[in-house]
């Protein structure tokens, strides 16, 4: 196992040293997430002061223009990702079409990204996220997003919480890097991430209760019953990640008014749940297993149910009618 402390670059550039035949292109294409999650780190961390310092119309001090955070970090994940050379072609929530870099003409991947996830929260100073999905080029056309995730080549996010934590997964367990802003360095904090077997946790936005299928309001009953306790910051990342580190189940079901619930399969749903079966987790919709599911266009929802093995079994149970 790495020793605590080590450099995410040097860590990513251990891990390709394992494939011989590795050409260096994955590490490239990480190291571009990283750079642009320790920006994206700084601008949250100033986020509280953005009307101040830019009070004077739309510019800051600077005399720059004082955008939306999450578009911001958009345009940023958009330069730095195109920029590497490593991307054939990106898909971001916050662009309704894939875009083809120039610079990724000979780029051997593709990646998705939730570019600032749970952006409502920065208003009242609560976390936020980024999310990415890597996947291979094949044809080099739109249908390549269009593929199951277990075809994943990594899928990580990047936790803007008391600390910023990189987490992240080759499909070779899970890694979890604490931002030292002192130095600037994402340092490993948390190697080879399990996630408990069962937890005590439920992390789902109650209000939608009534609009739920009545299983899954006996499950939600039945884990209050048992004792387990109720937790929702509304930042998927945030969510996922408590459930990650102490176990138990995060759910954005499907609903009356939703029929796929709310989450965005390529880039939010998928890549978590590469993380949490990485690390020993279950991810389903209550009625497949999400890693398997062919999305047929790119902004395509699907309801989710990660965390616990324990936890999503009992859940499956339920939704198949068997605990009353
Ligand atoms: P985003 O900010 O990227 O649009 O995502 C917000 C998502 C997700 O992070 C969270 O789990 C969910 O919205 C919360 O939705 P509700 O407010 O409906 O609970
Ligand atoms: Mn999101
Ligand atoms: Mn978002």
């Amino acid at each position: 196992m790495a020793e605590l402390g080590m450099d995410l670059n040097r860590f990513i550039l251990e891990e390709e040293r394992r494939y011989p035949n590795a050409t260096g292109s994955l590490s490239l294409a990480l190291m571009a997430i990283e750079s642009a999650a320790k920006i994206i780190a700084a601008h949250v961390r100033m986020a509280g002061l953005a009307d101040i310092l830019g009070q004077s119309g739309n510019r800051n001090v600077h005399g720059e223009e004082v955008q939306r955070l999450d578009l911001f970090s958009n345009d940023l994940m958009v330069r730095h990702l195109s920029d590497s050379g490593q991307f054939f072609a990106l898909a971001s929530e916050e662009m309704e079409e894939v875009l083809f870099p120039e610079k990724g003409r000979n780029g051997k991947y593709i990646i998705a990204f939730d570019p600032l996830d749970g952006s409502s929260n920065i208003d009242v100073n609560v976390n936020v996220g980024t999310i990415f999905s890597i996947h291979k080029k094949v044809k080099g056309t739109v249908e390549d997003f269009l593929v199951e995730g277990s075809a994943q080549i990594a899928s990580g996010y990047i936790l803007y919480g008391t600390s910023t934590i990189f987490v992240y997964t080759t499909g070779n367990g899970v890694n979890g890097f604490t931002l030292d802003p002192s130095v600037g360095l994402f340092l490993l904090s948390h190697p080879d991430i399990k996630i408990p077997k069962k937890g005590k946790i439920y992390s789902i936005n109650e209000s939608n209760y009534h609009n739920w299928d009545q299983r899954l309001q006996r499950y939600v009953d039945n884990l209050k019953a048992k004792g387990y306790t109720s937790r929702y910051a509304g930042a998927m990342v945030a969510d996922v990640h408590r459930v990650l580190i102490k176990g138990g189940v995060f759910a954005y079901p499907a609903d009356t008014k939703n029929q796929k619930g709310k989450l965005r399969l390529i880039y939010e749903a998928s890549p978590m749940s590469f993380i949490i079966e990485q690390a020993g987790g279950k991810a389903t919709t209550g009625n497949e297993e999400i890693l398997k599911i062919k999305p047929s266009h790119i902004h395509e929802k699907t309801p989710v149910f990660l965390g616990s093995r324990d936890d999503i079994e009992e859940l499956l149970l339920t939704m198949r009618g068997e605990v009353t």
